[in-house]
């Protein structure tokens, strides 16, 4: 988690205001080239797809593009951003479980890279889009392995009944959208992909993903004939939240996926040439930290709140998922605790907490109050519940800092308004 020096906290609060989202610039550089460092054999070509649903805006799309790694989309909005940044559209993996055709068809013409076809209704229409085009686009279909990932149920994605991906036990529909795809002019069919889950950190989750998939290639070859070249694992490395979270480190989950798929592949008479993963909160979340200013402080019955300027409209995360985060008042981390507090937002909501429970030094009016590790599906689920208005991001680094995406306005927020 980043340790944040307190001249640091105070000098950018009072520069770009808060609520204020700072990333730490190095760290996201490590995290990044972590993954391609570690994401690499000698036996199988691999690829580190950064997942920009974590977080998404044209400097951090520019930073994926400088550290190399691929960029998955889900949306004409990160699509457009993306391509605002200049990312190479050809590097580009559009997802998604109901691309419109407008968004199918803007990545047709922009030659996005690679679409992942999710069922097959969408590979027909991906069809009848490429009929009157000269495009040609690769293509993986997005199959859901019935894995257990252990996370909260809302960001489980590969139960029998998820909304992702077709089902392996549905092999017929696997079998006849591949034949689909196979048959149509201007795609090329490359393989396999799957996402289970987020926020997962057993090990054998992912080597499972693996041992299945690729046991699923060579049911395709062996009885299809269906080459599969390349298999996307997704996403899914968790993120240190509290000292509670006990991730694998990056380097021991890379080598483990990558000898399952070794071991998996020799089974293969025509092995899987292309292996991709597609890290999102793993690269963001820990760089990342919300500067909140102290305002009112309440006692009730049972509990101390300290209210701050902003709350679930920029971290929704507690809400949803019953998140836990850590935090600090800036300039007091060395005092001992004088209670347990509530950090709740201003947003009309009783479920407008940050965090439940934490002890803290004594808190006073306008201290600052540093959330950790909140870089991953904090200001990309921000919302503008009450009208609140969306933080700055600023990327931190050395000292300095750049702003990345202002402050909204007041004028912003009407300016959609007829
Ligand atoms: N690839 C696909 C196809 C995905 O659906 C996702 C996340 C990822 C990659 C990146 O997963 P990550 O490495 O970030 O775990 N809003 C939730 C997380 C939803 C994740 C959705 N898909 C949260 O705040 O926990």
């Amino acid at each position: 988690m980043t340790k944040i020096a307190h001249t640091e906290a105070k000098q950018l609060a009072q520069q770009y205001g808060t609520p204020l989202f700072v990333y730490d610039e190095k760290m996201l550089c490590a995290k990044m080239d972590d993954f391609t460092k570690y994401f690499q054999s000698d036996a199988i070509e691999t690829g580190v797809i950064y997942a920009s649903k974590a977080f998404c805006c044209k400097a951090m799309v520019q930073l994926a593009a400088q550290h190399g790694l691929y960029l998955d989309v889900v949306s004409g909005g990160e699509l457009y951003t993306a391509l605002k940044a200049g990312f190479d559209p050809e590097r580009i993996f559009f997802h998604g479980n109901n691309k419109t055709p407008q968004e199918l068809s803007m990545a047709l013409k922009n030659h996005v890279g690679t679409i992942v076809v999710d069922n097959r209704r969408e590979a027909l229409r991906l069809k009848e889009l490429l009929a009157d085009s000269d495009t040609s686009v690769h293509v993986l279909l997005r199959i859901n392995p019935g894995i257990e990932a252990h996370t909260h149920k809302y960001i489980v994605t590969a139960h029998v009944d998820s909304k992702f991906g077709i089902a392996l036990v549905q092999e017929d529909e696997v079998i006849e959208t591949i034949r689909i795809l196979q048959e149509t002019n201007g795609i090329i069919f490359d393989g396999l992909h799957v996402h289970i889950g987020s926020q997962i950190f057993a090990q054998d989750a992912f080597t499972d993903t693996v041992k299945k998939v690729f046991g699923f290639a060579k049911h395709l070859q062996d009885a299809y004939q269906i080459d599969v070249h390349t298999v996307d694992l997704g996403g899914g490395f968790a993120a240190r939240y509290t000292d509670e979270d006990a991730p694998i480190p990056v380097k021991d989950v890379c080598q483990a996926i990558l000898n399952a798929c070794t071991e998996a592949n020799a089974s293969l008479s025509a092995p899987v040439r292309r292996v991709m993963i597609e890290p999102g909160r793993s690269i963001v979340g820990e760089a990342g930290y919300t500067l909140y200013t102290v305002g009112s402080l309440k006692k009730t019955p049972n509990r101390h709140y300290i209210f701050v300027d902003g709350g679930m409209s920029d971290n929704i995360r507690p809400a949803l998922y019953q998140a836990k985060y850590d935090a600090v008042l800036d300039g007091k981390e060395d005092a001992p605790a004088a209670d347990t507090y509530t950090i709740a937002g201003k947003c009309c909501e009783s479920g407008d907490i940050i965090i439940d429970a934490i002890a803290l030094p004594e808190a006073e009016e306008n201290d600052l109050l540093i959330v950790k590790t909140t870089g991953a599906y904090g200001y990309s689920m921000a919302s503008h519940y009450n009208r609140m208005l969306m933080p700055a991001v600023v990327f931190a680094k050395d000292g300095d800092s750049r702003l990345v995406i202002r402050r909204e306005t007041y004028d912003d927020l009407i300016a959609l308004e007829v």
